[in-house]
């Protein structure tokens, strides 16, 4: 299938071709979408529906936050470098569920928009979120070719470096809403901190690709800091010491915590890059490089 491609068309790649990955990635951002489906009935019986749904696109906003920035280091461990085709995709579909999120926020105040103008301006778990959106807007709207044009590269760039940050405070946000359980928050972080780690460590080491023991390193540096982070955040919380928390790692009837889960996810990325090194490639795209 071939031909003119409007921009709606998702699917199709620039020579307006179906493309298996952009249908890949079309499925895997309505998944958060067919999953409210299923769970429709529940969500209806639940106490409150609207919140729940709330709770749903935050959290997915995040996820695929993360997709989006594990393009950059997944494109490079993987050789697999038209991966980048779909960093855009994933950029707006992030945008269309936190539009959501703040929609059904609005919603949920029975569309009064004083009533959401105040809470945004005085709560301020809502006041970190707020930047967070309006950051995650602003790059939703320079993300076309117009924008990168006018902007120019090096600017647009240095602008979409910003998701760093915004990232940062999503995390906060996701943070300081949660009650009790820290384990979902603290493995997100986790991943979030080895994929800002994998930028610092390329730009300290003024290498494009590291090393797959740089990546284990960094895989077992990021796995120290969780397990600290999540120590300091549940003694801060339930107002234990830490070192007690710290001498638990090894007590797995409670669950697998998430510095293990950060750590598998480190070494999944280390044998992905070590089955890629083995595998002869194919020459990257001519344009992807410059896209990064
Ligand atoms: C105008 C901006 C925002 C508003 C009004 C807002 C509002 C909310 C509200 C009301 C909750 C539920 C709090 C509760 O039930 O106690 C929530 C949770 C959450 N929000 Fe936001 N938020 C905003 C921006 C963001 C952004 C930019 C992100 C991430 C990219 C985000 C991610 C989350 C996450 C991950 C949760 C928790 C989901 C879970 O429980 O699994 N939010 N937000």
């Amino acid at each position: 299938m071939s031909g003119a491609k409007h921009s709606w068309q998702v699917w199709l790649d620039r020579r307006g071709r179906l493309s298996p990955l952009r249908v890949a990635t079309l499925a895997l951002l309505l998944l958060p979408v067919a999953k409210v489906l299923f769970d429709a009935g529940d969500i209806a019986d639940g106490a409150r529906p609207i919140n729940d749904l709330i709770h749903r696109a935050g959290f997915w906003s995040l996820v695929f936050l993360g997709v989006t920035l594990a393009v950059t280091p997944l494109r490079r461990i993987a050789r697999y470098g038209n991966l980048i085709d779909v960093r855009r995709m994933l950029g707006v579909g992030t945008f269309v569920y936190i539009a959501a999120h703040l929609a059904l926020y609005i919603a949920d105040l029975k569309c009064d928009l004083a009533k959401a103008f105040y809470e945004l301006t005085h709560r301020v778990y809502l006041i970190v979120g707020g930047l967070a959106w309006i950051g995650l807007a602003v790059l939703a709207v320079t993300s076309t070719d117009g924008w990168t044009k006018r902007l120019g590269g090096l600017r647009w760039r240095r602008l979409h470096q910003t998701i760093y940050l915004i990232a940062l405070l999503a995390l906060i946000h996701y943070f300081q809403q949660t009650k009790a359980d820290l384990t979902v928050p603290v493995f997100v972080s986790g991943l979030f901190a080895w994929l800002i780690g994998y930028r610092v460590l390329a730009w300290w080491l003024d290498r494009n690709e590291l090393s797959t023991l740089s990546l284990l390193a960094l895989s077992i540096v990021v796995a120290l800091l969780t397990f600290i982070g999540e120590a300091v955040g549940i003694g801060l919380t339930f107002g234990v010491s830490p070192l007690r928390v710290l001498e638990t790692v090894f007590d797995f009837d409670a669950g697998i915590r998430p510095g293990w889960q950060v750590l598998a996810a480190g070494l999944v990325v280390v044998l992905i890059d070590v089955i890629r090194a083995r595998w002869p490639t194919r020459a990257p795209r001519a344009g992807a490089a410059a896209a990064e």
